[in-house]
């Protein structure tokens, strides 16, 4: 019965020329989060009201919730694996947590259209929440992240896009969902522009104009690439799905990359943080942080749209109550929806060894 399979949002999409990422926190009262809740159920209409509009213009937004906001919100059952952010990395370079209940990722190829939608999703959640954060991100000539190196090349694609970044029988309840971690960087970009562009791409891993990853033979453990990339215990990969923007206003001397990225677990992304700032082994760390520092960090849970329209009829008084009882996924989902990411056998995960 395939409309017992969840939908899941728009985390897989095409590139789009631009994005607006919202942070909020919730506002402390039952009438808050009663409103977030109803607003559940509306995103949907709201994206097809303002994207109907644009056909051509690829406008969706995914919504997430950090983990005591879940609690507050929707009580249990509750995403397996979603926790609060965990910070990585010595002082003077770490990934530091930051405050941010609800995440929005509106995209489209026109900044007019997520400017329209972040405004009527943010107008109907009222004072029920605050907004704690706002970029605006653009594309940036030929997909160059503000360092100017081409961005996303490695990301999955297609069916393996939708492998790495959907929860599937490990969580039956939340199948379909993602979990997503964001985190602003800022850089110093007159540090960066002094080093040499040989320099540049030991420490990125590719080479700066063509876009190629650099031989093994050459490239540092250290590189951007090297330790982003993750095995599992069978020797094969592990991604995540990313859509970096740089972002930024030059006038105050502000260069920044909002990161963020997709996966069915946090488990990966966290792995790739801890290699980034603490290092692969501990010391052998991204130079990339030199040159970037990370303003904010949060991690979401992405429920299915099925699950997060329902959601709005949650009681989460009446839900902590209740033993969840996982319903059976159906057998028409299961290929793809398989389970068999073994996330707790990363190579170099020390944190879940
Ligand atoms: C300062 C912010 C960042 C910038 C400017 C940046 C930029 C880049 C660039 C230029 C590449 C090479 C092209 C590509 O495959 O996409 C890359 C690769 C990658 N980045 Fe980042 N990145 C940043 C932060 C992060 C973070 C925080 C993570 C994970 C937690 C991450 C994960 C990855 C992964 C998985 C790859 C692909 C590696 C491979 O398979 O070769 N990046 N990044």
């Amino acid at each position: 019965m395939p409309n017992d399979i969840p939908e899941p949002q728009a985390v897989y999409t095409p590139i789009t020329r631009s994005a607006i990422f919202i942070v909020a926190t919730l506002a402390s009262g039952d009438e808050s989060a009663a409103i977030v809740r109803a607003w559940c159920a509306d995103v949907a209409a709201l994206v097809r009201a303002v994207g109907k509009r644009v056909p051509s213009g690829n406008l969706s937004c995914v919504v997430g919730f950090a983990s005591d906001a879940w609690d507050t919100l929707f009580g249990t059952p509750r995403p397996a694996e979603l926790h609060p952010f965990r910070e990585f990395g010595p002082a003077g370079r770490r990934a530091i947590a930051t405050p941010g209940d609800i995440l929005l990722h509106i995209r489209a190829d026109q900044m007019d259209l997520c400017f329209e939608l972040a405004t009527q999703l943010v107008g109907r959640l009222g004072g029920a929440v605050q907004v704690v954060d706002e970029v605006h991100g653009f594309r940036y000539f030929d997909m160059r992240s503000m360092v100017g190196f081409v961005d996303g090349t490695e990301n999955p694609t297609g069916r393996e896009a939708a492998d790495f970044t959907m929860v599937g029988a490990e969580d039956p309840e939340f199948a379909a969902g993602s979990y997503v971690l964001v985190q602003k960087y800022l850089h110093d970009m007159q540090g960066w522009n002094a080093l040499s562009v040989e320099t540049q791409e030991r420490i990125i891993g590719r080479t700066k104009l063509s876009d190629i990853e650099l031989d093994e033979a050459v490239k540092p453990t250290s590189s951007h690439s090297s330790l982003t990339t993750l095995t599992d215990e069978n020797g094969d990969e592990v991604k995540i799905l990313r859509d970096n923007m740089p972002f930024g206003r030059p006038g105050s001397g502000e260069f920044g990359t909002f990161f963020i990225g997709y996966a069915r677990s946090p488990a990966p992304i966290e792995q790739m943080l801890e290699n980034m700032f603490v290092g692969r082994p501990p010391g052998n760390y991204d130079r990339l942080l030199d040159f970037s520092r990370a303003a904010t960090g949060g991690l979401f849970f992405v429920p299915s749209a099925t699950l997060l329209e329902a959601l709005a009829e949650r009681d989460p008084q009446a839900s902590n109550d209740v033993v969840a009882e996982p319903s059976a996924l159906p057998a028409s989902a299961e290929p793809h929806y398989d389970g068999s990411l073994s996330i707790g056998s990363l190579k170099g995960t020390s944190q879940y060894e």
